[in-house]
């Protein structure tokens, strides 16, 4: 007996999981491509995943996912989908590197084998080649779309790393405060809680930049809207903290209360601006308002009023230094299948000739992936549009598709106060930072439990090392702000804080860096050492730019950690950043921790700005004055770069700027303009040369700027062979240079 179409491919023309039903109206439309990656040693990318940043075999066990799911209590060591999905992978060997890029929104699956993990193919294909293959497979496999592929090739890392921005932009630059400490809690409950937690923050001296609003502040869960009883003067909630140079961060989730009454939601109903149902009515699900519909962000008309609801008169309370977190936007929907929304959805698309029926709308399975990027884009153009372009936004989003770096920062969601959250923070990080997105962080201490001091410690001194440094915390946990510590952990984050701050304007050079040369801010070890086969494997340290070398204390109780110092070949030298003690790059080696300890290192040959007077917040140091560290390499020279604006607006595209080389010679240190046209009225100035790793001191040293001469003082530390030049005063407002005799 012949079987029917449907039960000859099963699940193919609908189906169902558990209580949910998928129509498919397309019927099957999966695509799949197998790439061999010849030379290749590892393949990395496609994030979000928990597990390894190299990627592993998959022939035992399911391939790695990518839909975006808001997963609840996700996995550690997991190729499970959570809420980003960026489709590009990348294969490294000491001979090539390469890219894919497969651009698709919908639901997919990467198969990885690794002809170095001894699987029966590899074995087979060793013995019929007689030897080793170095090589990795992949297949990509999507539920729906086209075959729409980008392949990038390189000598090393960089080089493809590289194309993938050129292909889906680099990230802008940044206001310079969302590049410093950040605090949040679900939630800070009312006006005077917010006053306490930032008068905390002064009357323990511990820097901070913005405190963060999540969903208790609406008027049930209404979004641009306040709870006017625990909220009823938000203005002047704002202009308390603006008085300190700190900002409010407050959530817009992408879901609307289906409420009688409430503006968005009968506008939405009137113009038509929901996703649809597989019917075409208006689709209803369950979030934090209780029953939700969902803005159509494909539709250009839906972003336009989205976009609007952000002018200041629309959303009273807020001014340029009210700022934005966009979550839940994978979309989750409660009592959706796997907590989403249901794939037989509808989208709109853009009418087109011809195409009817169901050629006229995009289901969501087309789409999914994307949903959140059209989300933040939305938000990005309401925030540029409120302050009529002068102003940068920032914005902070959970969900992730390739190019949400134009856009926004990204966070790793819901992780625990456990040990292997805050050790899986670091290759989720790297692994977003190949993948285009440096701006990325895990919230401190956990969002799930309670951290106790020693983790709680090691997350602040991990989280001042990556690039979004915000503590937050699930409504159900115990508060832990860090002064409800003891006072010697309270003094320890206060440490790993301030160190942030020290290095506040190199952190904010290499975004800028970033804006033009699209490499990532956080770096993996192979990026800058490709032909070194030990970094292939390591993702518990990584690099910020080419100069800083950074490896968390990420264990309980030890009192030892192993770091691996590259760059042997190039007889790099590695400087420790508290003692100046010079450690020959000569693979791993043991380094001592206490408590306060955090292993970083600065590479010979790099120049690191860094500001020593710590302040409140990052809008009171900007023109406070210098400390420049030049760690010398074996020829005893040195160069780093320094960016200069006022951090938060788009003058900077106006050449109102100051982007400056700094280089070092044993006859001359000097600070010119790479960008000539430009140039800022900065206040500050230099008040320390510190010089690591000086074999034959000069005997004196004199500033030359704007024609003047100034001797300058100088005094010799035998111990560590560091030379400080103490008040050279030197105006970044313009060029100079030091000259030294011998
Ligand atoms: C989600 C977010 C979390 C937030 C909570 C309430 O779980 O991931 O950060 O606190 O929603 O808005």
């Amino acid at each position: 007996m012949a079987l029917s179409r449907q039960q000859e491919e099963e699940g193919a023309w609908s189906e169902n999981f558990k209580s949910h039903h998928d129509s498919k109206p397309r019927g099957n439309e999966a695509i799949s491509l197998d790439i061999a990656f010849p030379d290749a040693d590892h393949v990395y990318g496609i994030p979000e995943h928990t597990d390894n940043f190299y990627l592993k075999t998959t022939t035992s066990g399911e391939p790695y996912r990518l839909y975006n799911l808001d997963v609840f209590e996700y996995e550690l060591d997991s190729r499970m989908a959570i809420y980003g999905a960026i489709p590009v992978l990348y294969s490294h060997g000491p001979k090539r590197s390469a890219g894919v890029f497969w651009h698709n929104a919908a639901e997919t699956w990467v198969d990885v084998v690794n002809y170095a993990d001894g699987t029966v193919v590899s074995s087979l294909v060793n013995l019929v080649t007689g030897g080793h293959q170095r090589r990795v497979d992949a297949r990509f496999m999507s539920e729906a779309g086209v075959i729409d592929v980008f392949v990038f090739l390189g000598d090393k890392p960089a080089d493809v790393f590289r194309q993938y921005t050129a292909l889906t932009g680099a990230a802008p630059l940044p206001p310079r405060f969302s590049l410093a400490y950040h605090q949040s809690r679900w939630n800070y409950v009312d006006e005077p809680d917010v006053r306490a937690v930032d008068d905390g923050f002064d009357a323990h001296d511990i820097p901070a930049d913005a405190i963060w609003l999540d969903i208790e502040y609406t008027d049930r869960k209404k979004y641009f809207t306040w709870d006017m009883e625990k909220f009823p003067h938000p203005a002047e909630m704002v202009a308390n903290l603006t008085a300190k140079g700190r900002k409010l961060i407050v959530i817009i989730d992408p879901h609307i209360k289906r409420e009688a009454g409430y503006f968005v939601h009968e506008d939405a109903t009137e113009q038509g601006l929901y996703v649809k149902d597989k019917d075409g009515k208006d689709y209803e699900g369950w979030c934090w308002p209780g029953s939700s519909s969902y803005l159509d962000f494909f539709n250009p008309e839906v972003v336009k009023y989205y976009a609007e609801r952000f002018q200041f008169n629309n959303f009273p309370g807020t001014s340029k230094d009210v700022h934005i977190w966009n979550d839940m936007n994978e979309p989750s929907v409660f009592n959706g299948p796997e907590i989403t929304m249901p794939k037989d959805c509808r989208h709109y698309k853009a009418p087109q000739d011809g195409q009817d029926g169901i050629a006229a709308f995009w289901e969501h399975r087309h789409v999914h992936n994307e949903y959140g990027l059209r989300h933040i884009s939305g938000t990005h153009q309401g925030m540029i549009d409120r302050s009529n372009g002068k102003y940068r936004p920032f914005i902070l989003t959970r969900s992730v598709f390739a190019g949400t770096q134009r856009y926004a920062a990204v966070w790793t969601g819901d992780n625990a106060a456990e040990w292997g959250f805050l050790q899986a923070s670091v290759p989720m990080c790297i692994s977003l930072a190949v993948s285009g997105i440096s701006f990325c962080g895990s919230d401190v201490g956990g969002f799930f439990k309670y951290p106790e001091a020693e983790l709680m410690t090691r997350w602040y001194q991990a989280g001042a090392y990556q690039a979004f440094f915000r503590a937050h915390s699930h409504i159900e946990t115990k508060r832990r702000e860090p002064w409800l510590y003891d006072a010697a952990t309270t003094a320890r984050i206060r440490d790993a804080v301030r160190r942030r701050y020290a290095l506040l304007d190199f952190w904010y050079t290499l975004f800028y860096e970033h804006s033009i040369d699209g490499l990532p801010v956080m770096r993996p070890l192979f990026q800058e050492y490709p032909k070194e086969q030990e970094t292939y494997t390591i993702d518990n340290e990584y690099l910020l730019g080419d100069k800083l070398l950074v490896r968390p204390v990420m264990e309980a109780g030890v009192t030892s950690v192993k770091v691996y110092l590259p760059g042997k070949e190039s007889q790099t030298i590695w400087y420790d950043v508290d003692s100046y003690h010079a450690y020959p790059a000569n693979g791993y080696m043991n380094v001592d921790v206490n408590i306060a300890k955090v292993p970083v290192f600065q590479r010979g040959g790099s120049i690191v700005p860094r500001k020593e007077r710590v302040r409140r917040a990052a809008a009171l140091m900007a023109h406070d004055p210098y400390t420049l560290v030049v760690a010398l390499d074996p020829q005893a020279k040195a160069e780093g770069s320094l960016y200069i604006d006022d951090g938060e607006t788009y003058d900077y595209v106006s050449n109102k700027f100051i982007y400056a080389k700094i280089t070092y010679e044993p006859a001359v240190m000097k600070y010119t303009f790479v960008n000539e046209n430009a140039s800022y009225p900065t206040r500050s100035w230099v008040e320390r040369v510190v010089i690591a790793g000086i074999k034959t001191p000069p005997k004196s040293a004199k500033l030359s700027q704007g024609g003047k001469q100034i001797p300058l003082q100088m005094t010799l530390h035998r111990g560590n062979n560091v030379l400080v030049i103490r008040k050279p005063s030197a105006s970044m407002a313009s060029p100079w240079e030091i000259h030294f005799t011998y």
